[in-house]
């Protein structure tokens, strides 16, 4: 089975690649205009841009949407996340945060698809916390600044495969991998 999905990020399509061939499903990545509404929860926002590709025939056609969310900052930057990172960047984060001590935060990842003219939703939510100080290269976005629960090291310092295990995009990807497996007619039990 081949998914495809809409995002100029190269990251977002590895990390999908990666979890999604666990499922010996394909990925890949399509330009298309991507409809980007505002709203505070990220399953809104993919919600809608996959029913505005579903109602232009773009079939198995899944867009993601994800972002930060600091306790600390009252959930800030959420679904801003993207135009916080490129202007006020992680250095712009690491100062609104001096000085805090709650640095409790987390990633919620939404993907949606358009399967048979219908929208399906998976979300996933990586729990963690906020750094002082950047670590590691890989990755991107806020990676640098983000460890999760339980862990030691930041996702930018862990592999690609370390950090789908317990990222918010390897968990909402798993579900929508399952949900597709469990519909495809290869899967169901034989009648009769
Ligand atoms: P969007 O889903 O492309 O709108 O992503 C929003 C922003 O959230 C990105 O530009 C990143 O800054 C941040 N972000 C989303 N997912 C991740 C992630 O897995 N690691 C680090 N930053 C992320």
């Amino acid at each position: 089975m081949r998914i495809y999905l809409a995002t100029s990020n190269p990251h977002k399509v590895a990390e999908a690649r990666h979890v999604l061939g666990e499922y010996s499903i394909e990925v890949e990545q399509k330009d298309v205009e991507k409809l980007e509404i505002q709203a505070d929860d990220v399953e809104a926002v993919a919600e809608v841009a996959a029913r505005r590709l579903c109602e232009l025939g773009e079939e198995l056609v899944a867009v993601e949407d994800a972002g930060l969310y600091i306790d600390a900052l009252n959930g800030f930057p959420g679904p801003y996340s993207e135009y916080v990172y490129r202007t006020l960047g992680i250095a712009g984060i690491l100062k609104l945060m001096t000085g805090v001590e709650n640095r409790s935060a987390r990633f919620k990842s939404a993907v949606a698809i358009c399967v048979e003219g219908s929208v399906k939703v998976f979300a996933g939510i990586a729990e963690g916390f906020i750094i002082g100080e950047p670590r590691g290269s890989g990755g991107f976005g806020f990676d640098p600044i983000f460890v999760p629960a339980g862990h030691t090291k930041t996702f930018a310092e862990m592999s690609l495969e370390e950090k789908s295990a317990f990222s918010h995009r390897g968990k909402a990807f798993r579900a929508l991998a399952e949900w597709l497996l469990a519909r495809s007619p290869e899967r169901q039990p034989p009648i009769g």
